[in-house]
């Protein structure tokens, strides 16, 4: 079973630099590899469903000084271009960058060794959202049902065996929060937690605000804040990813801006699962001085 399964997912799946990723985004992957980075652009990275839309936003707002309107006259994915998003012909992160003015911020869910060159050369300010793997397993899973361009990713616990041994776009979680984690001494590089964002927004908010070189003044704070909580999100067409259709992203089996909570692994994973989890995190983990805060 699991050899039909792995099989299945060759179709929609290929390799580069040793993780699976999607095939259309491979096909390209010199443009990619090439790209031609700006010293003033920042860098978003992120694992997929680690909460990169609530800070792509948070930083969109820093850069606009918090005016709501100029955050709305576009969909996120137009003002935040992502990299390495490649498609025949509607998608191309690449060329939608290197027509954008600057300053660009630039969305990326690629390992720190297999960012472009060019970024870590022009010495480029880099953010990093890390999400505890439980949660982050669980709404990956969603995202699988609800966006066309997944296999069928089964029941949750075969999800789940696929998540751990990295059979999934962009491969190990527990690979690339620490080829991040590697960078965090790096002063060009922040590494924040999504379970910090849910805590203590407003430190988070003013961490980020103050990387990037500018002041938090109690009104900009007020106003990201209020602009970026998940409602709000939730609700805003520029936010969450309604205007694509349904052959692309179906958010009738499931929203884009799902729960956004912590803790909603303990939810799905059954005793015997998160046992196994366990152990497994463990192993991969052994070593690393990074402390996930999975218990909120
Ligand atoms: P859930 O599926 O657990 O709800 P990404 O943007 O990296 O794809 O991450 C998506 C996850 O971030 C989803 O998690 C989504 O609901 C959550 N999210 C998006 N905006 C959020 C916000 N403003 N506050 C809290 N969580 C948010």
């Amino acid at each position: 079973k699991m050899d039909s399964s792995k099989s299945e997912d060759c179709e929609y799946f290929g390799i580069i630099h040793g993780i699976p990723l999607y095939k259309e985004f491979i096909k390209y992957w010199n443009d990619v590899e090439t790209f031609q980075a700006r010293p003033d652009d920042i860098v978003i990275a992120t694992y997929p469903r680690s909460g990169t839309t609530w800070v792509s936003e948070i930083i969109y707002m820093i850069y606009k000084d918090g005016d709501v309107e100029k955050c709305k006259q576009d969909v996120i994915f137009n003002r935040i271009p992502f990299l390495e998003c490649r498609t025949e012909e509607l998608m191309n992160g690449v060329k939608q960058l290197k027509e954008m003015a600057s300053p660009r911020i630039v969305k990326t869910h690629l390992p720190a060794d297999i960012l472009p060159a060019s970024f870590w050369e022009n010495n480029c300010k880099m953010v990093y959202v890390c999400r505890n793997a439980k949660d982050v397993a669980v709404s990956f899973y969603y995202f699988f049902q609800m966006v066309t361009s997944h296999p069928d990713p089964g029941s949750f616990g075969e999800f789940v065996e696929k998540f751990m041994d990295g059979q999934v776009p962009y491969g190990s979680w527990y690979k690339h929060v620490k080829s991040w984690w590697e960078k965090r001494n790096n002063p060009r590089v922040l590494f924040i937690f999504y379970e910090d964002l849910k805590k203590e927004i407003r430190k988070e908010v003013i961490k980020v605000i103050q990387f990037l070189g500018r002041k938090p003044s109690e009104e900009l704070v007020d106003k990201i804040i209020q602009h970026t909580s998940f409602q709000e999100m939730k609700n805003n067409p520029s936010t969450n990813y309604t205007v694509l259709p349904d052959e692309i992203m179906n958010q009738k089996i499931s929203p884009f801006m799902r729960k956004g909570i912590t803790g909603d692994w303990k939810n799905h994973f059954t005793v015997a699962l998160n046992e196994k989890f366990n152990i497994h995190y463990e192993q991969q983990m052994k070593g690393s001085t990074l402390k996930l805060k999975i218990e909120i």
